[in-house]
């Protein structure tokens, strides 16, 4: 049957408008049309190509999953080899590696282009006059397999080139799995008892390597085009960063990272700048690439055994290594708990010397069976504070020892309690212990509390040690000369001290009700206790009166703290500890005593009225410019409220880079997600 001509037309029209939205969605992030505008365009593509099947072709982007699963993959050479690269992990390597470059060139100093190394799966696309007809995965660098219908279903992988295309190219990138995919993928497996993959370069692999299309299509795999193999009827430039820019001329995503740069000392600062934002990156990079910008010169220099001389992985350090632990011990916190710690044989990991290793809790300890005496795994990435993955069951000896509770707390040797059920012991010592009383004055201090500027843990331990402060009333008694008799402490900045304890005295309800240090009442809690009470008295009266439900028999979970309850977000266990809490006496003996000494506060703010009122937003990720502190004071102004976690009553959920677990459980419960820009219209007053 002859297809209308006014029908070819349309079709093609489509095809382009969709292609021309895949692209702004997908490769730009910048979309223009809503998703049901999307979906209208592309069902009536759909349609029009079911009533006549011969206007279909490949590159339509109804084509994206097609075809049968296959039984296994077939064998592709390469036009050109796909090559491996060379390591460095040092900069004296990075410095050799240039120095050859130079030498072999005869010239001074040379451009580098560098660029993050993805921890992908490398893969080679082919397109024959602009349309993808064959894609592969490495394979062996001259054979890979034929994987075309499986990463078509990539939709940052353009299945036509935008502009004018050569008669044939490859284009080499790397497909990954990004980070909040990974998570949730990760989270949906564990919820549905799956196995889930250990890694998102796994992961990725394991898509890629799918029979079934269709399954590689609900993985969301992205792609970096990063470099280009054989080419027909193209003119290349002279330039790596050309050759770039050609790519992203015809519609292929590229990492915003990379960057020319000179010489091995900008090989070396581009590294360390990559290194450092490397925990905020929205996918997994295992190092950074230089290239030799000089396309002339990479052919002079060639290849030796698969690896160019032009090209260099420069890895950072491993995040995981192997150690011993020597010793476990605990360390007392602010509400007496004891934390154990791994005291480890010294090891390099994540670019840091470690000896030191969180274990969280007793639970943590028996889960993972660690002992002491066992080889483990230490793992470190960036900033975080390091812990032991696993233990190394293979190298355990017969001499390991399980780690002891002490019955006595290490710091006080006041007895150490821990209730049936519990997963932390508790030094009783209460704030007779001076482990405790550091940790308890140096959080009544901190910034977001009274925030005295100046009082950290080693001053704090010295006027505990002199006995000039036994509870937090007394900070308000000192004077210049008691301090300036301190070590290290001169008269200048002893008067500072009192000049910023005298400043802290003018503070909020929530600052004071948070400093307090009330078990389980956090800086969230304490604000909405006092945007709930308004005044210290009404909090008290409520807590006092609600006090004889904690142990009564018979009453029911909503007949307990029926008042605390009121508050939004105050649970059963968190009324429990603050009805405790303000029912001793010395509690409220102490509150007495901080007032007498001057510290005083307005009465706290009802909740503002505004646009946003009675609207629940969570933050989650990091917003470009934007601290999380700046943005929940802009919704806060305006009536709504900041949440800590995801749940049915959350009305929006803001998602910056990196964003994680948050945002999957939002669109798991359909919570409408918003970025910086959604969020700034929303404070503007727009839709
Ligand atoms: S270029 C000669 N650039 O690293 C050039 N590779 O060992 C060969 N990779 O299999 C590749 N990011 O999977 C290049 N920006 C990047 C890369 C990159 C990741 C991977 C790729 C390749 C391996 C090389």
């Amino acid at each position: 049957m002859k297809i209308p001509e006014a029908v070819r037309r349309r079709a093609e029209a489509l095809r382009r408008q969709l292609d021309e939205h895949n692209y702004r969605y997908y490769v730009l992030d910048q979309p223009t049309v809503s998703d049901a505008e999307y979906d209208r365009l592309f069902d009536e593509l759909q349609r029009l190509e079911q009533d006549h099947p011969d206007l279909v072709t490949p590159d339509s982007p109804t084509q994206r999953v097609g075809g049968a699963p296959r039984a296994d993959f077939a064998p592709v050479r390469h036009g050109q080899p796909m090559l491996s690269l060379r390591k460095v992990t040092t900069e004296a390597e990075l410095q050799d590696f240039d120095r050859r470059v130079r030498e072999t060139l005869g010239v001074a100093s040379v451009d580098y282009v560098g660029e993050p190394k993805l921890d992908g799966l490398a893969v080679s696309l082919t397109y024959e006059h602009g349309v993808l007809v064959r894609g592969a995965t490495r394979g062996d660098g001259e054979t890979g397999e034929d994987i075309t219908a499986n990463l078509r279903t990539i939709r940052r992988i353009p299945l036509r080139l935008r502009g004018e295309a050569p008669r044939s190219i490859e284009v080499r990138g790397e497909v990954y799995l990004p980070l909040a995919g990974f998570r949730r993928w990760v989270e949906e497996a564990t919820q549905r008892g799956e196995r889930a993959p250990v890694n998102p370069r796994n992961a990725a692999a394991g898509s890629l390597r799918q029979l079934d299309p269709a399954v590689t299509a609900r993985r969301p795999l992205a792609f970096y085009a990063y470099g280009v193999g054989q080419h027909d009827g193209w003119e290349r430039p002279a330039r790596h960063m050309e050759v770039l820019d050609c790519l992203r001329h015809w519609g292929f995503p590229l990492s915003d990272l990379i960057e020319r740069v000179r010489g091995p000392d900008g090989c070396q600062r581009y590294f360390e700048a990559m290194q450092a934002r490397r925990a905020h990156l929205p996918f997994d990079i295992d190092g950074v690439v230089f290239k030799l910008d000089d396309l002339a010169g990479r052919e002079e220099l060639g290849a030796v055994s698969r690896e160019p001389r032009w090209a260099v992985a420069y890895k950072f350090a491993a995040e995981e290594a192997q150690t011993v632990i020597e010793d476990i011990d605990f360390q007392v916190g602010r509400t007496g708990v004891l934390t154990p710690t791994a005291r480890l044989r010294t090891v390099f990991v994540g670019g840091a010397h470690v000896s030191n290793a969180t274990l969280h809790n007793l639970d943590e300890i028996a889960r993972k069976d660690i002992r002491i005496g066992d080889w483990v795994v230490v793992r470190r990435a960036g900033d975080v504070i390091p812990e032991v993955k696993e233990v190394v069951l293979a190298k355990r000896s017969h001499h390991v020892r399980h780690a002891q509770v002490p019955q006595r707390c290490p710091v006080c040797d006041s007895p150490v309690v821990r209730e049936p059920g519990d997963p932390v012991a508790r030094c009783s010592g209460g704030l007779t212990c001076p482990a405790q009383l550091t940790r308890a004055l140096q959080h009544f201090a901190s910034r977001r509390a009274l925030d005295i500027e100046g009082l950290g843990e080693k001053l704090l331990g010295q006027l505990i040690e002199q006995g000039l402060v036994r509870k937090s009333s007394d900070i308000y008694h000192l004077d210049v000369q008691r301090l300036a008799g301190l070590e290290r402490m001169g008269e200048k900045s002893a008067q500072n001290l009192i000049d910023a304890i005298e400043r802290s005295k003018e503070t909020t309800l929530a600052r004071f009700v948070y400093a307090l240090g009330i078990p389980q009442v956090g800086e969230t809690t304490a604000q909405a206790l006092a945007a709930h009470f308004r005044t210290l008295d009404a909090l008290i009266a409520a807590a006092l009166a609600d006090a004889p439900t904690a142990d009564a028999q018979g009453l029911k979970d909503k007949e307990r703290f029926p008042r605390l309850r009121e508050v939004p977000d105050v649970g059963p266990e968190v009324a429990r500890q603050i009805s405790l809490w303000f029912a001793q006496d010395k509690h409220r003996a102490l509150i007495d005593e901080l007032r007498a000494a001057g510290v005083r506060w307005p009465q706290a703010q009802a909740p503002r009225e505004g646009p946003l009122n009675g609207k629940t937003f969570v933050l989650t990720g990091t917003l470009p410019g934007m601290s999380r502190d700046e943005a929940s004071a802009l919704i806060e102004a305006q009536g709504g409220k900041v949440a800590g976690s995801v749940s049915k009553k959350t009305d929006y959920v803001v998602a910056g880079d990196a964003a994680g677990s948050k945002l999957a459980k939002a669109q798991a419960l359909g919570v409408p997600v918003l970025d910086l820009d959604g969020l700034k219209a929303l404070l503007k007053g727009g839709a």
